[in-house]
């Protein structure tokens, strides 16, 4: 018999301690502590003739992907959800999780597949009427006002849907399990069964969890190994958009993101979003740069503003809205060590207009470009993109995807590039400035940037 130590864990939270303690050290809760026997790893006895498959006898047919026909989300996930798969959709409350797996599952029902709706949150009444509001509801679309695991998993048996919605994870109890819903120990325990049934029916589950700006609440961050996929849905509340982006994906690409837009008639898959990103643009404004961004693997243009204003006899301040603050930052550093730009004194705002996000390292050259054009108030020409990486020693270095970007950035009228200098030739038309450092993408600004 394998030797067994004592353990004591938290019942709420999981976590363990060394000794038993009234208090729980990690979740601060009372009395939850247990002492529980964990056997002893490594003791288990040798096996004799092990007779192991080969890797190549499996049957992996079963991981190809069933299109939802939301074509956004099939896109993200690779193609569609996967029998016998799991995929956690995770954001703020009131972000529009419930209302994008609505649609999901209507336009999965649509094509006749059996799709379950385990509602939690709200009441069936409530789903139905705002289902309604965003169209035909198919028949094939069922619901389930039970959060039991027990419940659950017992409908996917007898009913086998390709694909059950729950909605949310938090709201699940997991039949004999003593935790509050919503607690670690029920949320860890409710989704390890969810898991397992789903692997043992072939069912695709998409889970819903919520968590808080800062990660916070119970779940979502626990869940990430257990499941198979990864999905994040974000967005400014007061703004429209909303991207679905990969977290983690077992079955597929990691990093597309889905675009939408929150309309009356829930969610519409943004199509051309540079078009959407630049539509409201003044060409021509000092500070204004347009970079062809990386949204995923895809270019997307948006316009990078920056506002530089005197905030006295203090070092320069940095904020950043939809760009990386650390990138700003150093970006901002290389300047003034490197091109001799004067940022003392200053506070730089940079925007990526529009609620976009731009964060990947090719939009460096843009926020210099908009900074200094801000600072010497010159406009740079309208149909002028930028994109590069920007090194310590200030040196402008290659970005993935450079001729998809160029080509982006030529089908919206861009006819100017300034890139770094290994970027290949790009569309005709397309006229390429290369540059090797930041001083020479400045040059057009020497007379007047550093006075
Ligand atoms: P919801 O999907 O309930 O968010 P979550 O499940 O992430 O908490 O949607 C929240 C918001 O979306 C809500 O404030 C109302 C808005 N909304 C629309 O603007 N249009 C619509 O068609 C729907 C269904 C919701
Ligand atoms: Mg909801």
């Amino acid at each position: 018999m394998a030797k067994q130590r004592k353990q004591f864990v938290c019942r709420d939270c999981g976590a363990v301690a060394p000794t038993w303690t009234g208090q729980c050290a990690s979740c601060s809760g009372w009395a939850t502590i247990d002492e529980v026997h964990a056997p002893r790893g490594g003791s288990s006895s040798p096996v004799a003739n092990l007779d192991l498959p080969p890797l190549s006898s499996f049957d992996f047919s079963g991981a190809i992907p069933v299109p939802t026909g939301l074509d956004e989300v099939d896109r993200v996930l690779g193609g569609g959800v996967v029998p016998g798969g799991v995929t956690l959709i995770s954001g703020e409350p009131g972000i529009g999780k419930s209302t994008l797996t609505l649609q999901l599952s209507m336009s999965m029902a649509a094509t006749g597949a059996g799709v379950l709706l385990v509602t939690g949150e709200e009441a069936p009444a409530q789903v139905a009427s705002r289902a309604s509001r965003i169209g035909e509801v198919p028949p094939s679309l069922a619901v389930l006002d039970d959060t039991s695991t027990d419940a659950i998993v017992g409908a996917m048996q007898s009913t086998r849907p390709a694909l059950i919605v729950i909605d949310s994870i938090q709201t699940l109890r997991a039949d004999g399990v003593e935790a509050a819903p919503g607690s670690i120990s029920q949320v860890r325990e409710a989704a390890a069964r969810i898991v397992e049934a789903a692997k043992r029916h072939s069912v695709s589950v998409i889970l819903i969890g919520h968590v808080t700006k800062d990660g916070n609440l119970a779940g979502p961050r626990l869940l990430e190994h257990v499941v198979d996929t990864v999905l994040s849905f974000t967005g400014d509340r007061h703004h429209d958009l909303r991207f679905l982006r990969t977290v983690k994906h077992r079955f597929g690409p990691t990093s597309e993101v889905g675009l939408f837009e929150m309309t009356g008639l829930g969610l519409e898959a943004v199509t051309d979003p540079s078009a959407r990103f630049l539509s409201d643009r003044r060409a021509g404004a000092p500070g204004s740069v347009v970079v062809p961004a990386l949204d995923g693997h895809r270019p997307v243009l948006v316009e990078v503003q920056s506002l530089v204003i005197p905030t006295g006899e203090r070092p320069g301040t940095f904020v950043g809205q939809g760009v990386a603050s650390g990138r700003l930052k150093q970006v901002g550093a290389v300047l003034e060590a490197r091109a001799g730009v004067k940022l003392f004194g200053k506070e730089i705002f940079i925007s990526a207009a529009g609620g976009a996000e731009a964060t990947d390292p090719g939009v460096d050259l843009a926020m210099a470009l908009a900074i200094v054009s801000a600072v010497a108030e010159d406009p740079l020409p309208p149909d002028l993109v930028a994109f590069g990486e920007i090194g310590l020693a200030g040196e402008i270095r290659s970005v993935p995807q450079a001729e998809r970007r160029l080509h982006e950035a030529f089908r919206l009228g861009f006819r100017t590039a300034v890139v770094p200098r290994s970027v290949p030739d790009g569309p005709t038309g397309l006229r390429l400035v290369r540059v090797d450092d930041l001083p020479s993408a400045l040059v057009r600004f020497n007379a007047r940037a550093n006075r």
